[in-house]
Parts: structure tokens; C-alpha cells; sequence
């Protein structure tokens, strides 16, 4: 965690909205959770691994930060609906709720492993889909959701056939919420980011899948994207001043995808 998000350092109020974070862990995810907190949220952290769920629990409760956390598998409805539960019974309803977990697996798609493929959409795509409809029932007095998809939700790679088309899925259902639960006065929107330095690409880039090199030279501005350059977007997106804004995909991607440009 840099210092961009202390308390107090974001104009942006959140004025004790709960706001639920899937896979807000690490990488990403926990960026973004420090910056609800510094803007005045209150933040119900959900993932899988309860150890470092337990760590962060402690660290928060250390400091006086409002983050509670729930330890449970998006990729399982009955994880999904138990979580839930547990969330509405320690706040009673839910404002915002950013879908960032997220799992990819790389590989040649001639013989790509149907269950990998099959994993990756439980995950991206229906985990997703089912904790909207969870927060969603809990968003009494209106909200907002932000979904996590990717570059890589507008362009085609290699060896990512089943990660392209989950994040490809997942501006499909950002539409289609936006539409259904407009009426409701709930906001769906997504943010697409580029190259960021998580975990997730770390893996990549030590087993030599993408190349920091290649990757910092395609970039207009020529560096890897760090997991606090997302929570800007995602604090904008959850708060008034996006009040009229859904639908929407935001991308963060350093101008990967306005660079058709090459010499
Ligand atoms: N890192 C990038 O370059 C990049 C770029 C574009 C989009 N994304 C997307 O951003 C999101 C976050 O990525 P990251 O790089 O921070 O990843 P990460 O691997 O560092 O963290 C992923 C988080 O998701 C959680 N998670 C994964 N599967 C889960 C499940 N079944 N149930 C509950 N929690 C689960 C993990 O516990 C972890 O907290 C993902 O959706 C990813 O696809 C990442």
C-alpha cells in the first residue's frame, strides 16, 4: 500500500457507504480497499484464503480501520448465499460492491483443458454474476457496482481463449445490469485495467509468458500500471460523482488500447 490513499488524502466522500470487495486480498483488490476506507467507506472484504483474510482482519482491527472479512469461494452459490448472509447480518444492507476476483490460466488452446475453461468462467463470470444478484437484494436504498474486466475484454490474445471471452462476458453483463437495474437505482458499471503489477502478472512475467520490455514499450506511457492506479477509477465510480454514469466501461490501461500506432 503507497500513500496516495491515506485517510484523509481522496476528496472523495463514500460517508460510511458498506461497500463489499470481492478477491480484496491482495493485488488489486486490496488497494481498492484501502481507498474506500480512506474515503470513508466501510468495507466487507470476500476471499478465498482465510489465513491471509485472518492477517488482514487483525491488521484492521490493529489500526481502527472498518474492514471486516469473509472467507468463501465466489465459483460456489451456496458460498456466495452463506457470505452473504453473514454480510447483511453484521451491516443489514450493502451500497456498493466492486466484482474484482478474477482467476487466469494461460495455454496453447489446442489442448487447453476444458475444466480450466470451465473454471475461469465459474469464477469471472458466474461468481461475479451471482454476488451482483446477492449485493443487489441487499442494496435497499439504491448502489452501485463495479465489475473488474480487462484489456483484454476489447482485444484477442494468445493462449487466453477462456480469460478473453470471461472478460468479454463481463461487459456483456455490465450492460445488461445497467439496463435491468437502472429502474432500481442501481449503477453497474466496469473498469477495464491494462498490465498491472499483481501476483497474477508477477507469475507471468517470471515465467517468461509476457516480457516487462515489450510489454513498458507498447505502453504510451511506458510503464506497468501498479494496483493503487486502479482505485481512483473505482472510488469515482462508486460515489456521487458518478451519479448519472451507468453502463460505463472505464479503461486503466496506460493508452494500450487507443495505441494502434507502431514504427
Ligand atoms: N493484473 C492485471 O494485469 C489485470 C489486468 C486486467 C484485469 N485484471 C483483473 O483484475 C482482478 C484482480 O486481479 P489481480 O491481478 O489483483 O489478481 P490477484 O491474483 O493478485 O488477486 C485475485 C484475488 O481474487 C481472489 N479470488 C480468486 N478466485 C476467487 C474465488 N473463486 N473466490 C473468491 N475470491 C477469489 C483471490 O483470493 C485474490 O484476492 C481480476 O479480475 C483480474 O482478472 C488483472
Amino acid at each position: 500500500m503507497t500513500q496516495p490513499w491515506a485517510p484523509g488524502s481522496t476528496n472523495i466522500d463514500l460517508g460510511g457507504k458498506v461497500i463489499v470487495v470481492t478477491g480484496g486480498s491482495r493485488g488489486m483488490g486490496i488497494s481498492m480497499v484501502h481507498g474506500i476506507v480512506a474515503a470513508g467507506g466501510r468495507v466487507a472484504i470476500i476471499a478465498r484464503d482465510a489465513d491471509r483474510l485472518g492477517g488482514i482482519q487483525t491488521a484492521a482491527a490493529e489500526a481502527g480501520s472498518d474492514i471486516r472479512t469473509f472467507a468463501g469461494d465466489i465459483a460456489d452459490p451456496e458460498d456466495v448465499k452463506r457470505v452473504f448472509a453473514d454480510i447483511q447480518s453484521v451491516y443489514g444492507r450493502i451500497d456498493g460492491l466492486v466484482n474484482n476476483a478474477g482467476i487466469t490460466k494461460v495455454g496453447p488452446s489446442i489442448d487447453y483443458d476444458i475444466a480450466d475453461l470451465q473454471r475461469i468462467l465459474a469464477v469471472n463470470v458466474a461468481g461475479l454474476f451471482a454476488c451482483s444478484q446477492a449485493a443487489a437484494a441487499l442494496m435497499t436504498e439504491g448502489g452501485a457496482i463495479v465489475n473488474t474486466a480487462s484489456l483484454s475484454s476489447f482485444i484477442g490474445q494468445p493462449e487466453r481463449a477462456a480469460y478473453v471471452a470471461s472478460k468479454t462476458a463481463v461487459l456483456g453483463i455490465t450492460r445488461a445490469l445497467a439496463v435491468e437495474w437502472g429502474p432500481l437505482g442501481i449503477r453497474v458499471n466496469a473498469i477495464a485495467p491494462g498490465y498491472i503489477e499483481t501476483d497474477l502478472t508477477r507469475d507471468l512475467l517470471e515465467r517468461g509468458v509476457i516480457s516487462r520490455e515489450l510489454i513498458e514499450g507498447r505502453t504510451p506511457l511506458r510503464r506497468f500500471g501498479q494496483p493503487d492506479d486502479v482505485v481512483g477509477a473505482v472510488l469515482f465510480l462508486l460515489s456521487p460523482l458518478s451519479a448519472f454514469v451507468t453502463g460505463a466501461t472505464l479503461s486503466i490501461d496506460g493508452g494500450w488500447l487507443a495505441n494502434g500506432y507502431i514504427r
